[in-house]
């Protein structure tokens, strides 16, 4: 609308109107980093030259083609002008960051393709990133204290090198910083596939991160965790990841060659967040919810209305995996689907619980595989939880409660009633014969 205005017209405009968001930048293959980068005619060709230059409330729209980069963002929005957003400006062509010829690392000693460190108000989004190569380095990696930070319909796939130590990471957030929390932190409605956590974890986040938002995400072959949420670990200063949503999210065919035990959503010591929504499967364990640190504790957690099949092992383990571990306290799974998990045929359970206390388990819908164990609880550990509402489907056409089986610590319980003699527990289950 503004076509047939004179520059210096149009520019007013957007002074006098503060309008938030309209200056665009322009990035391209044909153009060039002399140029001044405001018009499609006038673009930059790298993106890095974006990512030093851009202003407050601005659009980068990058071009569709491969850009042989690894991107630091120099830049950042603020609460008054608003986000610096990058785009890829093509929606079915999306420009593609490739770490093929990948070499200068990261501040941290990291290789990235995208590199956020202490900046707030900047929105990554529509790019496909790819073919980056090394055992410490990520799709894209955001560290360091900030907020208002947004990774969303990014295609993230073939990060590899992770081998036995490393960690070839789709998306990493990590925080040391004691003071300033990375909050406003949204992963949203990205693709991450084929890539070798192997260490690590394929969605990360560890320490001082607040105020999370994860959803609509796939994450698929992955050879370790999808998404993590971690906290208390000496190199993240002892910090944890606190307060967030992770909802809607799909992930699938995650396993550890290493040790079989990888889960699709991890939650190793981080606190008060709603796990909802999602669908997890053919993994070496659905959702699993612990604190791996000594002394640490995971609590507050919501996992609800998740959908979880067909994984390896358990569908839903939660405690610390040992005495020498941290602990799960206050937390709730509730409303839950479970289906034909613990497909090894090991008799884990479609529920397992470690070392926790004071965690609610309730109105999960519980259909076992033909082993028709339903509940594994550790002696040691676990009995200090409420179980109630549940409802179980043994396996079978004809098959009644007395079927399915609950591992009470050391005592096998055959069937729902002598479970609720043993334990207490279960007093309002219900059993659907599946017929
Ligand atoms: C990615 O790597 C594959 C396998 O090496 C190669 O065939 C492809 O051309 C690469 N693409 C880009 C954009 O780097
Ligand atoms: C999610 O990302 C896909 C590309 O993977 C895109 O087609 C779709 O429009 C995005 N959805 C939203 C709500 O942005
Ligand atoms: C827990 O998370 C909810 C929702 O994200 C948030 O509103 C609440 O303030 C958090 N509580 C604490 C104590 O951080
Ligand atoms: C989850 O998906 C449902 C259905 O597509 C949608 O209505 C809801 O807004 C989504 N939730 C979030 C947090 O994106
Ligand atoms: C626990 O979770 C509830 C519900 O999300 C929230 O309102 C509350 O603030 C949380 N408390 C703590 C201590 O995190
Ligand atoms: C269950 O998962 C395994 C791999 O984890 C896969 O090979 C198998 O096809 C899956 N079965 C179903 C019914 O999805």
């Amino acid at each position: 609308m503004f076509i047939h205005l004179p520059f210096v017209t149009f520019v007013s405009i957007l002074l006098w109107t503060e309008t938030v968001g309209s200056i665009s930048y322009y990035v391209t293959k044909s153009g060039k980093d002399s140029n001044a980068g405001t018009s499609a005619a006038t673009a930059w060709l790298t993106i890095q030259k974006a990512a030093n230059s851009a202003t407050a409330g601005s659009t980068v729209y990058v071009g569709p083609g491969i850009y042989y980069e690894t991107v630091t963002i120099n830049v950042q929005g603020n609460s008054k002008d608003g986000y610096i957003t990058f785009t890829g400006s093509v929606l079915n062509n999306l420009p593609v960051i490739s770490g093929k010829q990948a070499k200068t690392v990261s501040a941290d000693g990291t290789l990235n393709l995208i590199y956020i460190q202490q900046k707030s108000y900047v929105r990554i989004m529509n790019f496909e990133l790819m073919n980056l190569t090394s055992s410490d380095c990520a799709g894209a990696r955001v560290v360091g204290g900030g907020t208002n930070i947004e990774l969303r319909n990014l295609l993230i796939h073939d990060i590899r090198g992770g081998g036995e130590s490393g960690g070839a990471i789709a998306i990493s957030a990590y925080n040391k910083d004691k003071t300033t929390s990375l909050s406003q932190l949204i992963v949203d409605n990205c693709t991450l596939h084929d890539c070798e956590p192997a260490w690590s974890e394929a969605l990360t986040f560890s320490g001082n991160i607040k105020n999370l938002q994860v959803t609509n995400n796939r994450i698929y072959n992955m050879n370790n965790i999808g998404i993590d949420f971690a906290g208390g670990w000496s190199w993240v200063n002892g910090l944890s990841v606190t307060s967030g949503l992770c909802a809607n999210n799909t992930v699938w065919n995650i396993h550890s060659p290493v040790d079989s035990s990888a889960a699709a959503i991890y939650v190793d010591g981080a606190s008060n967040i709603t796990i909802e929504f999602n669908e997890v499967y053919n993994s070496d364990v659905g959702i699993e919810v612990g604190a791996e640190v000594k002394g640490h504790i995971a609590s507050n957690m919501t996992v609800r209305q998740n959908y979880i099949h067909n994984n390896t092992y358990q569908g839903i383990g939660f405690g610390g995996y040992d005495a020498q571990r941290g602990t799960v306290i206050n937390s709730l799974f509730e409303n839950n689907r479970l289906e034909k998990n613990s497909a090894a045929l090991q008799y884990d359970g479609e529920i397992v619980v470690a070392y926790g206390s004071g965690n609610t388990v309730r109105g999960n819908t519980v259909k076992p595989n033909k082993q028709n164990v339903v509940l594994s609880v550790d002696q040691k550990g676990g009995l200090n939880n409420i179980f109630d509402y549940d409802i179980y489907y043994p396996y079978g056409t004809g098959a009644t409660q007395s079927q399915l089986i609950f591992n009470w610590g050391n005592t096998e319980c055959d069937g729902l009633s002598a479970f609720q003699k043993k334990s207490k527990q279960e007093t309002h289950a219900q059993v659907v014969n599946s017929g």
